[in-house]
């Protein structure tokens, strides 16, 4: 069944490696022929909204920083993503006409429900993506869409990432067409889910590499750093927080120039570095800021799209749209937090002090 472990010694690998079965189920059942299909209420209600706010905590509000970028490029609508936890206690003053989405994997944390209560309150619509069908946020919001990827059992989150991200997207294509965007148009999302979906499984197909990296670079460090600038920024965040939470070795994601402001202070013989490197606008940028970082003593790593690819490069990341390059660029993300945690002899599915669902304030 779905959510036994098999052969695997950890969920957590067995969930990376489904990551192209859920697009593919993503692809089969939100779309009909070439074109997206969502509920026309949803796509009505967000079309009209002057702002979207995102709404969810840890892993998922990485996905929804991800999204953002997404939504404001092919819907059109400005968005912000906001931590639940903070937004709960101080809403910012809203648009006349927003728009709420809640991301979360198992429609249950705490933090969440705090805001969509008091968006409830407001009469205001909201949309939840979920894993859990018929879970609280589901049920209390005004709309549900359902992520599809399967029952996740690792308290590390990858699959369900991966698939707001894809769900995001789709929404974004749906609402742009509405509003009769020729970006949104002509967006193939059907061919770029089939591309990610290929270069998720070439990633994962090749994770030996990968672990080669963490045995290499993260075996005894205390510290790494995750640099990355436009939505690699958004996917070093998330990278950080997955090789924190499962290895224990203290992770910062940061925008890659940024580092210089003060950061780079910290960086020293030996510290490991991983970078990503998807965004036209920024590749060449950000190979002076591994520059920065190496001739500091720092053992970098780079995983970078194909287009941008030069010779010493870790990791070739298969080339997708640069906006749902978050989807391929996660797997080896993923990955090297995996093989950290497992080549120390940690418990990956259960790092200590951690819940997969947070139903506390
Ligand atoms: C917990 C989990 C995280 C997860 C977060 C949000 O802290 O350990 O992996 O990202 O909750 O959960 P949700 O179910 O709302 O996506």
């Amino acid at each position: 069944n779905a959510a036994s472990k098999g052969t695997y010694e950890f969920y957590m690998l067995k969930e990376i490696d489904e990551q192209p079965a859920v697009m593919r189920r993503l692809s089969q059942d939100y779309f009909d022929g070439d074109d997206v299909k969502v509920d026309p209420a949803i796509v009505d209600a967000m079309a009209q909204s002057d702002r979207i706010y995102i709404l969810a905590a840890g892993t998922s509000y990485h996905a929804g920083l991800v999204g953002k970028n997404i939504i404001e490029e092919y819907a059109d609508i400005p968005v912000e993503v906001g931590l639940a936890s903070e937004f709960g206690y101080h809403f910012p003053k809203l648009s006349k006409k927003p728009f709420f989405i809640f991301l979360s994997q198992s429609g249950e944390t705490a933090d969440s429900r705090v805001v969509l209560k008091q968006v409830n309150e407001r009469n205001l619509p909201s949309l939840t993506m979920t894993n859990v069908e018929g879970s609280t946020l589901s049920r209390e919001a005004t709309y549900t869409m359902l992520l599809e990827a399967g029952p996740e059992i690792a308290v590390a989150s990858t699959k369900a990432y991966t698939a707001q991200i894809a769900v995001q997207a789709i929404l974004a294509k749906a609402v742009g067409e509405k509003k009769n965007l020729e970006k949104a148009k002509n967006f193939d999302l059907k061919n770029q889910f089939a591309l990610a979906a290929e270069g998720m499984q070439e990633l994962v197909d090749g994770k030996e590499k990968i672990d080669e990296l963490a045995k290499k670079y993260l075996s005894t460090t205390r510290n790494a750093f995750y640099l990355g600038r436009g939505v690699d920024y958004a996917v070093a965040l998330e990278g950080a927080l997955k090789l924190k939470e499962v290895s224990y070795i203290e992770t910062e994601g940061f925008a890659a120039a940024e580092l210089k402001h003060g950061t780079i202070a910290l960086i020293e013989k030996g510290t490991p570095v991983i970078t990503l490197i998807n965004d036209p606008a920024t590749a060449d940028l950000t190979r002076g800021n591994i520059q920065e970082v190496e001739s500091r003593g720092a053992n970098v790593m780079t995983f970078v799209a194909k287009d941008f690819a030069r010779e010493g490069d870790d990791v070739v990341l298969p080339q997708i749209d640069y906006y749902l390059s978050p989807l391929v660029t996660a797997i080896p993300a993923q990955l090297i937090a995996y093989y950290a945690s497992k080549n120390k002899g940690l418990d990956v599915d259960k790092p200590r002090n951690l819940a997969k669902s947070v139903t506390v304030e």
